[in-house]
C-alpha cells in the first residue's frame, strides 16, 4: 500500500476536520521525495498526532518505526494516549512512547512518540537509528537543547549502505510558524511544506495590572487571578486559558480563584446569563496523566473552563474551545547563573514573540481576546523580541559528554543551529574534567562512558559511581532517585497535592463550600503539624544531614506496611515518593548492566561507614562546597567566593554556628542566595579535590579544546590516507575506475531528478 486508501483509513471524524487533513497526500508525497523536510503550521493543526498516522498508512513503517521527539514528556504521553485512540490500538504496541524512566513500548511498536532526551540516548548507542524509517523532530521552534543536538547531528543524515542501513534516514522537522526559513538553509535548503492555517483574529489588551516594578516579585499570581476573575464575570462563554509560570503558582493560583469563585452570585455579578459556574483545572508538566486527560474534556453545560497552565499549553497541548487568554508576561526558564556557576530555575519575563504565540491560542475556534497583565511599558522594556535557545543558556556538560561519546570531539565547532557561546562549551568541558569524565586532552574516560548512561546530571551520576565502586551503591541509589524527583514534602499553605478531589468538588458548588472551609480553617496547624513531622524525621535521621534524610525516608516508607498511609501520615508526597521507588530501580538497572563490564572501576574504603554516603557525595558535589564565613553565611569555593545562606527548608538551618564545611545540592535565588539539601563535610574529604577546581583555567582549556581538535582531525586524516593507500595498491585500478564511474553516473542521475521533484514541489507550494 504506497497511498492511503480512504476506505481503510481509520481516522475519526474529529481528525478529518484539522487542516493538515487536506494536505495529507502531499505531505506524503514529500516526505517521500525528500530526505529532509521542514514541516510548519499553526499550532493545533493536526502536526504532531496526525502525520506519523499518515506515514504510517502509507507505508513508511515497512523499513523502521516513526520517531517522533517531543521537548517535553507530558506531551509525549498524551499525545501517544491520544493516537492510540484515534487509531483504535492499545497504547505499547503500535503506538507507543518512551521518555526518561517510562518505557512504554513493545517491539510491535512502529509509531514512537520520546522524548527528544530518550532519542539522543538511541544515537548514542546506533548512530545510523537503524531501527528507523522516519525519525520527526516536533516542536523545533520551542529550541530545547536536546532539539537543537538533535538537529545537528541529524543534519548529516545515515544515508543507504551507512552502518547497515537499506534506506536513507528520513528527517522530518516541524516548527509552528517561527524561523522555518533558517532551518530550511540549515537543512540544505531543503523544502518548507506549510499547512495553511485556519484561525480568527485575536484582541491583545494591556491590563496595566503590573509594570516593570514588579517584574521581580510575585506579583502577578495575583493580577493573573484578578484577571481571570474579570474575564469570567465580565466576558460571554467560552473558555479561559491563564499562562502561569510553574507548578507552585499554578496550585497557588487555582486555589485562590477556588476561593474567589466561590463568592460569585450568578443571578447579579454575571454579565453572561448562560455562564452559572467555573470549572478550574491546572495543567503542568508533572502531573499524573490521568488528571491531564480532564483539560481536553469539554466543560458540562453552562460551566466555563479556566485552564492554569504552563508554557506547555503554548504550542506543545492544544486545547479546543479556548476563546479567551490571560498571559502573565512571565515563564519558569532554566538559566546558567553565571554568578553561582549554576543552572538555575528562574522566573523570567517571556518574549515578545512569545507573547504572540499565547495570544494565538485564543483564535482557534472564533475570534478571541487576549488579557495581557502587564503595561504597555513592560512590554516594551522588559520583553525581549525573541525567546534565547535553551542551549545558549543553560550548562552544557552532558550534551557535550554525549557528542564526545558519538565520535563528535570537536564540540566548538559542532553544526549548532545557534552555536552556544564558548564560554558555557568550555564550563562544560571543565566539569566533565572535573567530574573525570574527559581526561585533560578533552578524551572520554572509561568513567565517562559509564557515567554518559545515566539521565543525571554529571555531580549525581559521579557520586553514584563512586558508590558503585564501593560497592554500597544501595545508600546513593535512593538518594539520586530521591533528587530526581519532584519535592516531596508536603507544606500546606504552599500547595495541596490532591487536586483531582478539588477540581471535580468545583463543579459541584455545594461541596465547595464545605471543602474550602476545611482547608482554610486548618492551615496554621496543618502547617504547624507537617514541620514538627518533617523535624521528626529529620532528627530520625540523625538531624544534620538533608541527603541522609532522603535516604531515610526512602527507606522508612518502602519498609512500612502501606507506604502510600506512611507518606500521608508524615506529610510527604506519596506520588513524588511512588516515583522515587521506580527510578530508583531503574537506575539500578543501568548500574547493574553496567557492572557487568570488565572495566568497571573497584575500590575500597578506609573510612568509618558513617561516612561512606558523605564521602561519596563529596566525589560528585565538590564543586558545590562552602565553607562558614561569618555569622550565618558561607562562602563558595568555586573561585566565584559567592555567600550563600541555607535554606529554612534544611534541617541544618538554625545550626548555621555548629558547621565549618558544608555541601549542596542546589541553589535557590531569591533576595538572597540560599543553598537546600545541605549536607556538613570535614575539609579532608575534598581537599584532593579542590584543585580540580583551579588547577584548570579556562583559557588553558581552551588551548586544550583546540589541540584536541587538530590532533584527532590529523589522525582521521592520517588513517583515511593509509587506508585509501591500501585499497589503491589492492585494487585493481580499471576496474575501481569501473565502479566509480558507474556510482558517480548514477548518484548523479538520481540528484538530477531528486532536484527535478524538489523544484516541482516547491512551485505547488509557493
Ligand atoms: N490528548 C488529547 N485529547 C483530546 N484532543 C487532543 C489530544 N491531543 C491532541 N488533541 C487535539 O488534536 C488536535 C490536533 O493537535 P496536534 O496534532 O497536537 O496539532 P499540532 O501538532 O499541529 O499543534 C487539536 O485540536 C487537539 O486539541
Ligand atoms: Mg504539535
Amino acid at each position: 500500500m504506497t497511498n492511503p486508501e480512504e476506505s481503510s483509513w481509520t481516522g475519526d471524524v474529529e481528525s478529518k476536520l484539522l487542516p493538515i487533513y487536506q494536505h495529507r497526500h502531499k505531505l506524503i508525497e514529500a516526505v517521500k521525495e525528500n530526505q529532509f523536510l521542514v514541516v510548519t503550521g499553526e499550532t493545533g493543526s493536526g502536526k504532531t498526532t496526525q502525520l506519523p498516522q499518515y506515514l504510517y498508512k502509507a507505508g513508511l513503517c515497512r523499513d523502521g518505526k516513526i520517531g517522533l521527539t517531543q521537548p517535553r514528556r507530558v506531551a509525549a504521553i498524551t499525545v501517544a494516549q491520544r493516537v492510540s485512540q484515534e487509531m483504535g490500538v492499545s497504547l505499547g504496541h503500535q503506538v507507543g512512547y518512551q521518555v526518561r524512566f517510562d518505557d512504554c513500548t513493545t517491539k510491535d511498536t512502529l509509531v514512537k512518540y520520546m522524548t527528544d532526551g530518550c532519542m539522543l540516548r538511541e544515537i548514542l548507542t546506533d548512530r545510523s537509528l537503524r531501527q528507523y524509517s522516519v525519525v520527526i523532530l516536533d516542536e523545533v521552534h520551542e529550541r530545547s537543547l536536546n532539539t537543537d543536538i538533535l538537529l545537528g547531528l541529524l543534519k548529516k543524515t545515515p544515508s543507504r549502505g551507512c552502518h547497515g542501513r537499506t534506506l536513507p534516514l528520513k528527517v522530518v522537522v516541524m516548527s509552528a510558524t517561527l524561523e522555518t526559513d533558517k532551518l530550511s538553509v540549515f537543512l540544505g535548503d531543503c523544502p518548507v511544506f506549510a499547512i495553511p492555517g485556519r484561525t480568527y483574529p485575536v484582541k491583545e489588551l494591556f491590563c496595566n495590572l503590573i509594570g516593570p516594578k514588579e517584574k521581580e516579585g510575585s506579583a502577578y499570581v495575583k493580577a493573573v487571578v484578578k484577571m481571570a476573575l474579570d474575564v469570567h464575570t465580565n466576558e460571554a462563554a467560552g473558555d479561559i486559558l491563564v499562562f502561569l509560570t510553574g507548578q507552585s503558582e499554578i496550585e497557588k493560583a487555582c486555589d485562590m480563584l477556588f476561593e474567589k469563585a466561590e463568592s460569585i452570585d450568578y443571578r447579579y455579578d454575571v454579565n453572561d446569563r448562560t455562564v452559572e459556574g467555573l470549572l478550574i483545572l491546572p495543567l503542568y508538566g508533572s502531573m499524573p496523566t490521568d488528571q491531564q486527560k480532564q483539560i481536553f474534556q469539554p466543560a458540562p453545560a453552562g460551566v466555563r473552563k479556566c485552564v492554569v497552565a504552563t508554557n506547555i499549553a503554548a504550542t506543545s497541548l492544544t486545547i479546543n474551545g479556548v476563546r479567551y487568554i490571560v498571559d502573565s508576561g512571565f515563564v519558569k526558564q532554566l538559566n546558567h547563573n553565571s554568578r553561582v556557576g549554576l543552572d538555575i530555575l528562574d522566573v523570567v519575563p517571556i518574549s515578545k514573540s512569545e507573547a504572540q504565540q499565547r495570544a494565538g491560542r485564543a483564535g482557534r475556534t472564533s475570534p478571541g481576546k487576549c488579557f495581557r497583565i502587564y503595561n504597555k511599558e513592560f512590554w516594551e522594556k522588559c520583553m525581549p523580541e525573541y525567546t534565547v535557545p535553551e542551549i545558549q543558556r543553560t550548562s552544557l556538560t552532558s550534551v557535550i559528554l554525549t557528542l564526545k561519546c558519538l565520535g563528535v570531539h570537536d564540540v566548538i565547532r559542532f553544526p549548532y543551529l545557534d552555536h552556544p557561546e564558548e564560554r558555557f562549551i568550555l564550563d562544560a568541558l571543565k566539569k566533565l574534567y572535573q567530574f573525570d569524565a574527559i581526561d585533560r586532552k578533552g578524551n572520554v574516560t572509561t568513567l565517562g562512558r559509564l557515567m554518559v548512561e545515566f539521565p543525571l546530571p554529571p555531580g549525581l551520576t559521579r557520586a553514584l559511581l563512586k558508590s558503585a565502586a564501593l560497592g554500597c551503591e544501595e545508600v546513593m541509589l535512593p538518594v539520586a532517585a530521591m533528587l530526581s524527583v519532584e519535592n516531596i514534602f508536603i507544606r500546606p499553605g504552599c500547595h495541596f497535592s490532591n487536586r483531582t478531589v478539588i477540581t471535580v468538588i468545583t463543579t459541584i458548588l455545594i461541596t465547595v463550600h464545605t471543602f474550602l472551609y476545611f482547608v482554610h480553617k486548618g492551615l496554621p496547624e496543618k502547617q504547624k503539624e507537617a514541620e514538627i513531622m518533617h523535624r521528626e524525621l529529620a532528627a530520625r535521621a540523625g538531624g544534620s544531614n538533608d541527603f541522609l534524610m532522603l535516604l531515610c525516608i526512602f527507606e522508612k516508607c518502602r519498609a512500612s506496611e502501606n507506604p502510600s498511609a506512611w507518606s500521608k501520615d508524615h506529610w510527604i508526597h506519596w506520588r513524588a515518593l511512588k516515583s522515587a521507588f521506580s527510578v530508583e530501580t531503574q537506575l539500578k538497572e543501568i548500574l547493574f548492566r553496567l557492572k557487568q563490564r570488565k572495566d568497571f572501576p573497584q575500590e575500597t574504603f578506609k573510612g568509618s561507614k558513617s561516612e561512606l554516603l558523605r564521602q561519596c557525595l563529596c566525589q560528585g558535589y565538590f564543586t558545590n562546597v562552602a565553607r562558614r564565613s561569618f555569622g550565618k553565611a558561607f562562602c563558595t569555593m568555586d573561585g566565584h567566593g559567592s555567600t550563600v545562606h541555607i535554606h529554612p527548608s534544611s534541617s541544618l538551618f538554625g545550626q548555621e554556628a555548629q558547621l565549618d564545611w558544608i555541601i549542596f545540592h542546589d541553589v535557590l535565588v531569591t533576595s538572597r542566595v540560599y543553598v537546600r539539601t545541605v549536607c556538613p563535610i570535614r575539609y579532608d574529604w575534598v581537599e584532593g579535590l579542590l584543585p580540580k577546581l583551579h588547577e584548570i583555567d579556562v583559557y588553558d582549556l581552551s588551548n586544550v579544546a583546540r589541540e584536541e581538535v587538530t590532533d584527532e582531525e590529523m589522525a582521521r586524516w592520517e588513517k583515511k590516507r593509509v587506508a585509501q593507500k591500501q585499497m589503491e595498491t589492492n585494487e585493481d585500478a580499471s576496474k575501481k575506475l569501473e565502479k566509480r564511474n558507474d556510482e558517480s553516473s548514477i548518484t548523479e542521475a538520481r540528484a538530477r531528478y531528486l532536484q527535478r521533484k524538489q523544484n516541482r514541489f516547491q512551485t505547488k507550494h509557493s
